[in-house]
């Protein structure tokens, strides 16, 4: 039998992106429009701009996937979006156009969770087999799961206020660095001593997997506020680059005692998978191959172009998912909130 190809769409925040993707997980075309600069003046995402530039560029973007793959939709085995959680006007744009596809051409139709596609990335990056313990951090989720399949997620801690992609969003607004604020905090360290401001690092020393990121925020306000407006180079350097060393120690705190804790429960799991924007960052990828290394893990950070929101990931959720004839009906409702 031939390999399945599914062409994927991802809407859910500020990038409109289209993939295709095949089972022996070659990526054929994978399209990213980013909406950087219509958000830019507001410092954030705008989600009635979002859904309306998706509208815009959605259809373009498919027909350069499908161009760039040199295939027509007769050639797919079936069209996976989106469905959520995420901007749910963006949402919309996305699973339309997807069902709108599959109706025409009758081809079956897969609605991803966003998240799932974060967390089945490594699979088609990397020979990874499950289980493997997986570090989900982006923009607006911070999570530690134990990923036994397609579908089995357990939830192992999350955050208690802000997301690690977040608390990198904002600081850097507080530094006055420019938006987006991850990579141009991790940009601005480059610069910088982590070692100049002894910062809080959060929930050290605490059981458990959950995570916290407001206080470490706090913590570089109250040094920024004391000093001169705007302020000088070298100050948001070694600030940016103290709270992402933070931040880093934080994150490999929190893996560090989910690892103990699944060498009594699960010992078969040998893999840390890192997924999410905040993935991109070197600084983390570094410490949590140093976390590997002590534990005896391999470790599985996909490229940072996969990291990033992006549809190669949604198509290749929609082939797993595809493969354990897990579709989904045309009256699929795209879902604002979708726990995995
Ligand atoms: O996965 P993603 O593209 O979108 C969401 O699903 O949220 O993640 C975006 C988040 C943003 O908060 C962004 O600032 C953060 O990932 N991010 C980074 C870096 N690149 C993106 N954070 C730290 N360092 C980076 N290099
Ligand atoms: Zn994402």
């Amino acid at each position: 039998v031939r390999a399945m190809i599914v062409l994927g769409i991802e809407t859910s925040c500020d990038e409109t992106a289209a993939a295709i993707v095949t089972e022996d997980r070659q990526i054929l075309s994978n399209v990213v429009l980013s909406q950087l600069d219509e958000h830019r003046p507001y410092g954030g995402v705008v989600p009635e701009i979002a859904a309306r530039a998706h509208l815009d560029h959605i259809d373009r973007l498919v027909s350069q996937a499908m161009e760039e793959a040199h295939l027509g939709f007769a050639d797919l085995s079936g069209i996976a979006a989106t469905g959520g959680p995420g901007l749910i006007g963006g949402v919309i744009v996305g699973v339309m156009t997807a069902k709108s596809i599959a109706a025409v051409h009758d081809l079956p139709f897969l609605a991803v969770n966003h998240l799932e596609g974060h967390a089945l990335t490594a699979r088609l990056t990397d020979d990874v087999a499950f289980p493997y313990l997986l570090l989900l951090v982006s923009g607006g989720h911070c999570q530690l799961l134990l990923v036994e399949g397609v579908g089995r997620y357990a939830l192992l801690g999350s955050t208690i206020d802000d997301a690690v992609g977040e608390a990198f969003d904002k600081t850097a607004k507080m530094l006055g660095l420019p938006y987006p604020g991850g990579p141009s905090l991790e940009k601005a360290a480059l610069q910088g001593d982590a070692t100049c401001h002894d910062l809080p690092r959060p929930m050290l020393g605490r059981p458990g997997c959950d995570f916290s990121f407001s206080g470490l925020k706090t913590a570089v306000r109250h040094i920024a506020e004391a000093l001169p407006r705007p302020l000088p180079v070298q100050e948001q350097a070694d600030l940016a680059a103290s709270f992402q060393a933070a931040a880093a120690a934080s994150l490999v705190n929190r893996c560090r005692n989910a690892m103990t804790a699944l060498a009594d429960s699960h010992p078969e799991v040998r893999t840390l998978v890192v997924a999410g924007g905040v993935a991109s960052n070197q600084t983390i990828r570094a410490a949590l191959t140093g976390l590997c290394a002590d534990h005896g893990y391999s470790f599985v950070a996909p490229p940072p172009r996969l990291c990033t929101d992006n549809a190669a990931m949604i198509a290749w959720a929609g082939i797993e998912r595809l493969r354990l004839g897990l579709t989904d009906g045309l009256d699929f409702a795209p879902r604002p909130r979708w726990p995995l």
